[in-house]
């Protein structure tokens, strides 16, 4: 990452990365003036941790396994916030649930990405392909993308920002994973953007994004 800038995010990941890849992406586009400090996964292999390293954005492995628990892992994850001073946590595909020791020190600064309607289709197992594959079964015409801030419920905290995506008749889970994921790229980066410049209000467990 050539720029830096003021505003400093973090990534936390377990998979893939793809929404990763589109965060830096806009950032080298100069569409997202953010700097990525670090990018963190409880899994040694994932692949979004390659995706940083071929940008130089430091990425480690957290897990249970390399800090002997999972809040051994989220203190090492605090560390380095304070370390890189950053403002806002971005989780996405983090598949380990958050404990209320780091929800409490980062409190509204922590947003997740999950690929349906909340609070309708969340919630414990119901994440990534559970979701698509869920809306298939159950018929549905619409799905969609939710950005939330992170609570210590899974999939709770108040929506940020959601966009719908109309189910075809001939989708199936993946066909509609594809055009969510699209949704996904393109509202995150933008989500980010609204912090970065200061727009998120929050009132009462409502969000608002000011001009
Ligand atoms: C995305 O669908 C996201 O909504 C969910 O996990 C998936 C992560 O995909 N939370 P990727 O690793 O960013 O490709």
């Amino acid at each position: 990452m050539s720029e830096e800038y003021p505003y400093r995010i973090a990534v936390l990941l377990s998979g893939g990365g793809t929404n990763l890849q589109a965060i830096i992406d806009s950032i080298e586009l100069g569409k997202l003036p953010v700097s990525l400090a670090f990018v963190a996964s409880n899994k040694a292999k994932a692949y979004g941790l390659e995706r940083a390293r071929k940008h130089a954005i430091p990425a480690y492995h957290i897990s249970a396994k390399t800090h002997g628990s999972q809040h051994g892992a989220e203190q090492e994850i605090y560390r380095l916030i304070q370390e890189h001073q950053v403002h806002l946590l971005c989780l996405a595909g983090y598949l380990k649930k958050l404990s209320p020791f780091l929800i409490t020190k980062m409190r509204h600064r922590i947003i997740n990405i999950h690929p349906g309607i909340l609070p309708f289709l969340g919630g414990k197992g119901l994440y990534g392909h559970h979701v698509h594959q869920r809306v298939i079964e159950l018929g549905m015409k619409i799905s969609g993308v939710t950005i939330h801030l992170v609570d210590e419920e899974y999939d709770h905290g108040p929506i940020i920002a959601q966009e719908g995506v109309a189910v075809a008749d001939n989708d199936d889970a993946d066909s509609l994973a594809e055009r969510v994921l699209k949704v996904e790229h393109k509202l995150y980066p933008q989500v980010i953007n609204y912090f970065a410049q200061g727009k998120i209000r929050l009132e009462a467990r409502r969000i608002y994004i000011d001009d």
